[in-house]
């Protein structure tokens, strides 16, 4: 029989995960709610049953996002991810904010494993989610900006068939 040992096999955590992801899951930043926050969204993946849920607040006059919490319910990677996203989006306007995608969030975490691509979908429908709740609140219209979709799974590559 053939031996077969896999090259990867005995990978710990530490390897398949960048450093910055590792610590944004050991520390992440921006962890708790806002009171009274000027948008709150929540998403979730139906497959792995994580829930993600971020807070802004939002300055009236400049549209810029003062403050930006979170609470993940989820996978290390999500943890991470939001904690990313939380960082990326603070200080830039609601325009900017809807370009910090998950590529962008998965660069700054210098990549993610393939299977973990979804987590960071979630930090990006979860900002999203956030700001249409701004929107809606406050009558504006945020072009470019998608209703958020109840279950991000859809957008999962197909690894399973
Ligand atoms: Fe689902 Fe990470 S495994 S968000």
């Amino acid at each position: 029989m053939k031996k077969r040992r896999r090259k990867n096999g005995n990978r710990s955590n530490k390897e398949m995960y960048s450093e910055k992801v590792m610590d944004h899951f050991n520390n992440p930043r921006n962890v708790g709610e806002i009171e009274d926050a000027s948008g709150v969204g929540t998403v979730g993946n139906a497959k792995c049953g994580d829930i993600m849920r971020i807070y802004l607040d939002i300055d009236e006059d400049t549209k810029v996002i003062k403050e930006c919490k979170f609470k993940t319910f989820g996978c290390g990677a999500a943890v991470a991810t939001s904690s990313m996203a939380t960082e990326l989006v603070k200080g830039k306007t609601i325009y900017e904010a809807l370009k910090v995608t998950n590529k962008a969030v998965m660069e700054a975490l210098d990549g993610l494993p393939p299977v973990k691509v979804h987590c960071s979908l979630l930090a990006e429908e979860a900002i999203h989610a956030a700001l249409w709740d701004y929107a809606q609140k406050n009558n504006i219209e945020i072009e470019g900006l998608q209703p958020p979709k109840a279950d991000i799974s859809e957008e999962e590559p197909a690894e399973e068939e």
